[in-house]
């Protein structure tokens, strides 16, 4: 398939690489040309390593390269039959480039989204066949991350979503099909894991080394909340929070935290400023191994998280089977959500968030009605 990526940042770079060792040729294009040339000698890189440990040979290493065409001319795209945007996080911005592709490209041609926040149903909606825009959401780095969310807009035409589907196998990836609402599906059931656990740290309960201690020793998580916020960086993972609360009318359960805003106002955003919720210029604290508290926190957080994966499914925003998939495979969860709240048994969700409820009175705690849905019909959830 002819193929073009626009965009030759972090996420377009590792797309077009992708697309290339399936088999599929490449336009890589970026307005700026320093971005191409990084993107370039990166890809490059990338590639004689995966040489270097016999993962890939010479000869198939040399063929990716030559397939990825590095260009500034849109002209270019006229034979594409799928073009993947990867620019920058700005609605008007993509909406400018998809008009002006539908100038370059064929009308049977698909126009892709990489957006991680945006509605893909708004960024279609500038184009003058709508139909034929959808959202492919690849994880970062996307060689590595199996993930891929596929989401079609609400003008997408029927059998698109499936197509693409066959396309994202082709890439080796696990697709799964999520509605076009904020944060489709792991960066919206993801949200109680950071937010939570801020407010845990905030009411004194316990500080971050001993939550990070909690819900990686006790939860099974691969890092803490706060180590991996640090981590993504609070410009990025503060602007997602903001962007996601906005988004859902200011819903009480998707609230960012002032901790959070006052770390990214002071640019102390994480790892990379060397100071975040941590500072790395010091030994990190030492945690209070307290597993009775650990365990209440993991419980807390589980809870709020299985609670927003059950609202997932119970408005039809993904499949049991695609949360489950989509929560291990893009955030590497230890377990499926919902897996956790069968083994755990619905009563014992429900009983810890209407302890939450009742103690703040905050809507942010509310029982997602599909939880009391199956506790009354004894169900468990079929993630088969
Ligand atoms: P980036 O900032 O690394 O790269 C964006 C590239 O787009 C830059 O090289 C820039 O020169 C280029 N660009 C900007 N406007 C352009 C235009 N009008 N025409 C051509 N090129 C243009 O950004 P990154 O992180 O790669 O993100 C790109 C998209 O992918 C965003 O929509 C982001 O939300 C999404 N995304 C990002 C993830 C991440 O972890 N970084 C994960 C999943 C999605």
């Amino acid at each position: 398939m002819i193929t073009g990526v626009i965009g030759s940042g972090a996420m377009g770079a590792g797309i077009a690489q992708v697309l290339a060792t399936a088999g599929h040729t490449v336009f890589l294009l970026d307005r700026s040309t320093e971005a191409l040339a990084k993107a370039e000698t990166n890809i490059q890189i990338i590639l004689d390593k995966l040489i270097a440990k016999g993962i890939l040979t010479s000869e198939k290493g040399s063929h990716i390269f030559s397939e990825i065409h590095f260009t500034s001319a849109v002209a270019d795209f006229i034979n594409c039959e799928l073009v993947i945007e990867a620019i920058v996080e700005d609605l008007l911005v993509k909406q400018e480039l998809f008009k002006e592709l539908e100038n370059i490209v064929t009308d049977t041609c698909v126009l892709a989204s990489n957006t991680s926040s945006l509605s893909v149903t708004s960024i279609a909606a500038a184009c003058r066949r709508p139909e034929r825009c959808i959202g492919i959401h690849f994880f970062n780095p996307a060689p590595v991350m199996q993930l891929v969310e596929i989401i079609p807009a609400v003008q997408t035409r029927q059998g698109l979503t499936e197509e693409i589907k066959i396309v994202v196998q082709g890439l080796g990836k696990l697709p799964v099909i999520a509605k076009d609402t904020p944060g489709f599906i792991v960066n919206r059931v993801a949200r109680p894991f950071y937010g939570e656990a801020i407010r845990i740290m905030e009411e004194g309960i316990a500080d971050c080394a001993t939550i990070d201690w909690a819900m990686t020793t006790l939860g099974g998580f691969k890092m803490g909340p706060f180590s991996l916020m640090d981590f993504i960086g609070h410009d990025v993972n503060y602007r997602v929070t903001e962007s996601v609360f906005a988004s859902f009318f200011y819903d009480p359960r998707y609230k960012p935290s002032l901790s959070q805003k006052r770390l990214f106002e002071a640019h102390y955003n994480g790892k990379k400023s060397g100071r975040g919720f941590y500072n790395y210029t010091e030994p990190i604290p030492e945690p209070t191994r307290d597993e009775s508290l650990g365990k209440s926190i993991v419980e807390r957080i589980v809870a709020m998280l299985i609670n927003e994966a059950a609202d997932v499914v119970a408005l039809k925003v993904a499949s049991a089977q695609d949360l489950e998939i989509a929560m291990k495979k893009g955030v590497n969860y230890p377990k499926g959500l919902l897996e956790w709240a069968n083994e755990w048994g619905i009563e014992k969700v429900i009983d810890i968030l209407d302890s939450l409820y009742n103690e703040y009175h905050d809507d942010r705690y509310r029982v997602s009605s599909l939880l009391r849905k199956m506790k009354r019909e004894t169900k468990q959830f079929n993630i088969m």
